[in-house]
């Protein structure tokens, strides 16, 4: 019998910008504006409708759930906060523990407020001062109800569309840049570590749990040749532990600067590279037809074996690991829930070999704005309806609800 310990945190993840609607003052908004491609409008109306959605998630048995803090709600003109949309966070936080869901909340899910981009967003030197000054105000407020910390999502993922493929605002294509916004952000987490601890021991609370979430990927080398090992081995170390390494970087008497890990992991990637120069090693993707695995509807591979793999290799960090995000994208329901068993499979496999594992996010709650790619990839354990806004509970939620309940992994 597959079983997972009772303090287990069970639940599902959202971001701000990809469900509560209208958030003005971001620079994706202004961005949507300018492009023209996409519009995130309405997203999933969560703004409104959070104790609706919150509802649904405490009668699937979630004892969890991930949202992030709008940013540019709540500092919507440099220096200006406010504390309108502050209640606002502090509303939806109580909401959540009303129903028993445990908060983990994140600082930053992609999205700046507007006039921090005009400045040069994170590629500006003062930008950790910003995102401190934002997180102080947050987190004084929130802290007596909040215990788990996101500070960064996916700082990798963030970096390569934003700042070297330039499919995301700012649409940069820049080595230089994406180097400096790597250790602004790096700097920014560590000196955001301390600032949540330091104010939780001001307060007298219990030390919180600060970490990042990094996306994870399998990288396997297709063919297990020596050049396409060695480049799965280097993208390995520089994609998914590169970040963790660098704020690791930044500790203080030699205190680690992450509570937990944080990790999102959805998929592979399969490595053939052409020969053994820089640009081979870093960029060339297998597009070889011969290892068919199933892939949801972006295209992705699914790999749940490959989440082992990386649980396995973050034991020498000697911290506890939350499954940040886990999800996939696909119009099959009956996908959706093999998708999570498998995964969970894998996750339990990775405990009993000794990696402490505690908790599982799926991603996400509600079918919402996927980004550059609009509202077409349907993530969500809940359908949305974006005419009516009308929720519909999926079948795979409701096998998930099981789980959450019993702790007990069954088909
Ligand atoms: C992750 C993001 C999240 C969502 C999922 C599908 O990279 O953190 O916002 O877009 O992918």
């Amino acid at each position: 019998m597959i079983k997972f310990p009772k303090n287990f945190l069970w639940g599902a993840a959202t971001s701000s910008y990809q469900v509560e609607g209208n958030n003005k003052n971001a620079d994706w908004w202004q961005w949507e504006k300018r492009t023209g491609k996409i519009q995130s409008g309405n997203a999933c109306r969560h703004y409104e409708l959070y104790e609706e959605d919150f509802d649904i998630a405490r009668n699937l048995s979630h004892n969890a759930h991930r949202i992030s803090i709008e940013w540019s709600r709540i500092e919507p003109k440099e220096g200006k906060f406010s504390h309108k949309e502050l209640q606002h966070y502090l509303d939806v936080i109580l909401a959540l523990r009303r129903r028993n869901l445990e908060p983990v909340v994140t600082l930053h899910h992609f999205t700046n407020p507007a006039w921090f981009s005009k400045k040069g967003g994170w590629a500006n030197l003062r930008s950790t001062k910003y995102f401190l000054r934002y997180s102080e105000f947050i987190v004084k407020a929130l802290s007596k109800h909040v215990h788990y910390w996101i500070t960064i999502n996916e700082p990798t993922i963030y970096i390569s569309h934003a700042y070297i493929f330039g499919v995301w605002p700012p649409q940069e294509k820049s080595l230089i840049k994406a180097a400096q916004v790597e250790e602004n952000l790096a700097f920014a987490h560590a000196q955001a570590y301390r600032l949540i601890h330091k104010i939780y021991k001001k307060f007298k609370l219990l030390a919180p749990a600060v970490s990042i979430a990094q996306n994870v990927m399998a990288f396997v080398p297709f063919a297990n040749s020596p050049k396409n090992r060695v480049a799965a081995y280097l993208r390995d170390k520089a994609y998914n532990l590169g970040f963790i390494e660098r704020v690791m970087h930044h500790n203080i008497l030699r205190r680690k600067p992450l509570d937990f890990i944080g990790i999102n992991y959805y998929s592979r990637q399969m490595v053939s590279v052409k020969d053994f120069g820089i640009g081979s090693m870093a960029m060339d993707v297998c597009y070889d037809k011969h290892h068919r695995v199933a892939k949801n509807s972006l295209g992705w591979d699914i790999y749940p074996q490959g989440l082992l793999d990386i649980l396995l290799e973050l034991k020498t960090y000697d911290l506890p690991v939350m499954i940040t995000e886990n999800g996939i994208c696909t119009a099959n329901d009956n996908q959706r829930w093999k998708y999570i068993y498998d995964h969970l499979k894998y996750i339990h496999c990775a405990m009993e070999e000794g990696v402490v594992v505690i908790g599982y996010l799926y991603w996400s709650l509600l079918d919402n704005f996927e980004w550059d790619k609009g509202f077409k990839p349907r993530f969500g354990l809940v359908d949305i309806n974006y005419k009516t806004y009308k929720r519909r509970v999926r079948t795979s939620a409701k096998k998930f609800a099981k789980v959450c309940k019993t702790g007990i992994l069954a088909r």
